[in-house]
């Protein structure tokens, strides 16, 4: 087992009318004026807004509000908030939202504490020193973010998606009422399942040895998320699989599912954040577009794992080659997806692309990563190319 640190600062409040509580949890951290940051119209249509600034007002916290953060939430967004909070001399920043208010939340964070520009980060550019504190009340199980590290910012002028990871960025509290979800159309409730198995699958296609109680976890936490994302399709209103899916999707990107090994995989999310930089599309959907095609690119060169994923946890019958059981596992996550509605191809996700459109993604991809990413195979420009042509192709 390598050596590990894991670091998971956020106080999680979860459950039912939990959100009712963020007033009086942000006095309890002595804040005096925050930003209230939301998206485009759920968090006013479900009356969520106005219930949180009243939340605020009885415990006389002061706030600005600013919506309008939209899905991959864009640097100029950012900006605004940026502008915003400085003139207001706002202490912490409360994303009401999804990963993209909080991602958004999470670059104003940065760029506040901070001299030059906030793309610095993303560029690679910078390292932040400091953070403001941020604040979640999630609405969206699915990118992780009110736990991670981590936010991914799409700069509207050159359509670059870029993810920026630094332990400054952990919120320090999430409020989770998985009631909150309830209001979500059916498609996000998908896009935010299959991502949630995503980061997990991120972190167990990986070069090198098992490791029991972290495979034991990851296991467990996919297993749980494909049998509640099915309770959810049916029933939508289904209380406990939305908390069960909520508090998976937390846990799915604060690393626990990837300790005590060093390596990390990410090159479907890296793969996708090409798609979504440059086309209006869900990163969850992005996802599992993408994912059987590198699934069946790179397979033979990490079997293993492969073959274990698909005895334990899509429960392939142990019958024939280990190749023969490791392409069994990738088709039934494929059918698993579509059994959601879920995009399994560049072009169920709408898109129409012409070969130099796939050569762009492989160039920006490959860019971004320095040349190459992954760990399951190391993939470079060509591989990327390959995998993008036959997830277009893909019938
Ligand atoms: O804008 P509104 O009107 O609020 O609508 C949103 C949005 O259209 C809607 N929504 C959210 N909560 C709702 C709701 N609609 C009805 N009822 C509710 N309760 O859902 C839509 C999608 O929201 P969004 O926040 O974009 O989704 P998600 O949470 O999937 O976040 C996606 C972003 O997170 C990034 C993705 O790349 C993408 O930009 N990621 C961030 C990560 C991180 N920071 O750790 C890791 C992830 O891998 C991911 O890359
Ligand atoms: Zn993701």
């Amino acid at each position: 087992m390598d050596n590990f640190e894991f670091y998971a600062p956020t106080r999680m409040i979860f459950g039912k009318d939990t959100h009712l509580q963020v007033g009086k949890i942000i006095k309890e951290y002595g804040f005096k004026k925050v930003l209230v940051h939301f998206g485009g119209n759920s968090a006013k249509k479900s009356g969520l807004l106005d219930t949180v600034l009243q939340a605020l007002d009885q415990e006389g916290i002061a706030y600005v509000t600013l919506g309008g953060v939209q899905a991959n939430p864009t640097l100029s967004m950012a900006r605004q908030g940026i502008e915003l909070c400085k003139k207001e001399g706002v202490e912490m920043v409360l994303a009401v939202g999804g990963g993209s208010v909080i991602d958004a939340a999470k670059a104003i964070s940065y760029a506040l504490c901070y001299e030059g520009d906030v793309w610095d980060f993303y560029a690679g550019k910078a390292q932040a020193q400091k953070a403001l504190p941020v604040g979640v009340v999630l609405t969206l199980a699915a990118s992780g973010s009110e736990l991670s590290n981590s936010s991914v910012i799409t700069n509207d002028r050159t359509h670059e998606k870029r993810g920026y990871n630094s332990d400054l960025a952990r919120p320090v509290f999430a409020v989770m009422n998985p009631e909150l979800t309830m209001t979500l159309p059916a498609y996000q409730t998908a896009c935010g399942c299959c991502d949630i198995i995503m980061h997990t699958l991120e972190r167990y296609f990986v070069q090198g040895p098992s490791m029991e109680l972290t495979d034991a976890l990851a296991e467990g936490l996919l297993r749980t998320v494909m049998a509640q994302s099915l309770i959810l399709r049916d029933h939508p209103d289904d209380y406990d699989a939305r908390a069960e899916i909520m508090w998976a999707g937390s846990l799915s990107h604060n690393d626990l599912t990837g300790l005590g090994h060093c390596a990390r995989d990410f090159a479907t999310h890296r793969l996708e954040h090409e798609v979504s930089g440059l086309y209006d599309v869900a990163h969850g959907a992005g996802l599992t577009a993408l994912w059987g095609s590198w699934a069946r690119y790179v397979y033979k060169d990490c079997l293993p794992r492969f073959c274990r994923f698909a005895l334990h946890v899509m429960n392939v019958p142990e019958i024939g080659s280990d190749e023969a059981i490791a392409l069994k596992g990738i088709e039934a996550l494929e059918a698993f997806f579509a059994s959601l509605s879920m995009p399994i191809s560049l072009k169920e996700l709408g898109l129409i692309l012409s070969d130099e459109d796939l050569r762009t993604l492989a160039r920006m991809c490959s860019h971004t990563a320095k040349d190459a990413l992954g760990s399951a195979k190391v993939l470079h420009e060509k591989d990327m190319y390959t995998i993008y042509k036959a997830a277009y192709e893909r019938t």
